[in-house]
């Protein structure tokens, strides 16, 4: 089995002083912890801070969003060319900014892009809102947001993809392994078909929406689950580290 990635979207839940304190925590109780990748994205403002915790340490940083020019009058937006002096991973078209912001597939597609430019590792996030789902379109849903979103992707050397199945994130109530490994294998089937049987089955895929420790390693060990994405649990230390190290026994 190849190393799971435990990815930690902090979303917008630490101030800087929080960020740093789950840092340290993170990194003191999992540095010795070897056979897991684990990413974290702080909010942008706790980078920095972050990054120097970190440092030298083998949990890697990214961000949780970013713009797709490179550079100019955008207020408040956060260029690939800032992201990349500070970090490697960025993630791209989660479903709140999708949802709250308004974010469409096009500048998804543009941001995929503009990460492939500075070589910055994009997760790009998709999955079906419960409607959706019910009506039985969500194999529609996520073939059209992949697509959308790898639209200007040639190389998909760097990508990771992550389902996020909507209904399932923040709620507690995740999709079951075997639904999640379902809809993975259709993801999977369609990267293959865009980028050729050998590139695609390459492609980490994630799952996130409501991973806890009880659950973790029965994600993991589908077959089409890499590692999963994970936000509520993923800012408090103790469960954070549970699932990292419940994760980590399966390789
Ligand atoms: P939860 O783990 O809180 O359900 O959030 C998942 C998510 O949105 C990760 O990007």
């Amino acid at each position: 089995m190849p190393v799971p990635i435990i990815a930690a979207n902090w979303k917008m839940t630490t101030t800087i002083k929080e960020a740093k304190a789950l840092a340290g925590s993170i990194r003191s109780r999992l540095e010795k912890l070897k056979g897991i990748q684990i990413l974290v994205f702080p909010p942008f403002p706790a980078i920095e801070s972050v990054l120097s915790i970190l440092s030298k340490s083998r949990i890697a940083i990214g961000a949780q969003n970013m713009y797709f020019s490179d550079r100019g009058p955008y207020t408040g937006e956060v260029s690939p060319e800032m992201v990349v002096e500070l970090c490697k991973y960025v993630i791209l078209g989660h479903s709140e900014r999708r949802l709250l912001l308004n974010e469409s597939d096009q500048e998804v597609a543009l941001k995929i892009q503009a990460a492939s430019k500075y070589k910055i590792k994009p997760i790009l996030c998709i999955g079906e809102t419960f409607q959706q789902k019910e009506s039985d379109q969500a194999k529609q849903v996520i073939e059209r947001q992949l697509y959308a979103g790898t639209e200007y992707l040639e190389n998909p050397t760097d990508l990771m993809v992550a389902y996020e199945p909507i209904w399932a994130i923040g709620t507690g109530v995740a999709a079951t392994p075997e639904e999640a490994q379902l809809n993975m294998e259709y993801i999977r089937a369609c990267l293959e078909k865009r980028y050729g049987a050998e590139s695609g089955r390459k492609i980490p895929l994630l799952y996130g929406g409501s991973v806890t420790k009880e659950n973790v390693s029965r994600f993991i060990y589908q077959k089409d689950i890499d590692g999963t994405l994970i936000g509520q649990a993923s800012v408090n230390p103790d469960s954070f580290v549970n699932i990292v190290t419940q994760a980590a026994k399966l390789v």
